[in-house]
């Protein structure tokens, strides 16, 4: 069970990583392409959120029974700083998701917040695998 847990977990990254890397250069994309020949490619804005969203809901649940299985909880602080950076990657997938739907509705500082945070987001990510590997090895 715990092999297949870390297995859901480094796939469930695989997925997050495409959307993570993905969603900054599908905005960019968007802002270079004029507003009236958009409509071939908005409609990649929902799948690359849900992507992520699913991705990241395989996270939580693997690494939950990985902690839980392998009784980890207590392992060392870095787990907690990664759990930490996690609850704010969170947060800021919610609100750079809010922010890139308005920016798709036309707010232009809207659509730069969203831009800005999905850069971050990858800072984030990035943050959060050096703290599972500072905590596991
Ligand atoms: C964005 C979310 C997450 C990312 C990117 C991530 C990334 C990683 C990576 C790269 C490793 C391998 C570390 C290594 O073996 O050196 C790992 C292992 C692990 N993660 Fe996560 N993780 C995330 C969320 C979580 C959460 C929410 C939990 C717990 C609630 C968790 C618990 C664990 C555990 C227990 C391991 C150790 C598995 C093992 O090495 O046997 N992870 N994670």
């Amino acid at each position: 069970m715990y092999d297949l847990m870390l297995f859901v977990h480094f796939a469930a990254l695989a997925l997050g990583g495409a959307a993570t890397f993905g969603s900054p250069l599908l905005a960019l994309q968007i802002a270079r392409t004029p507003v009236d020949q958009r409509t071939t490619i908005l409609p990649l804005v929902p799948v690359i959120q849900k992507t992520g969203r699913a991705a990241i809901g395989l996270l939580i649940f693997s690494g939950a029974a990985l902690a839980g299985l392998g009784d980890l909880w207590d392992k060392s602080a870095w787990f907690w700083g990664k759990l930490l950076l996690v609850a704010l990657l969170v947060l800021s997938i919610v609100v750079a998701t809010r922010a890139a739907r308005a920016g798709a509705a036309g707010d232009a500082a809207a659509a730069a917040r969203a831009r800005l945070l999905g850069r971050s987001n990858i800072a984030l990510l990035l943050l959060i695998i050096l703290g599972a590997v500072l905590a596991f090895h």
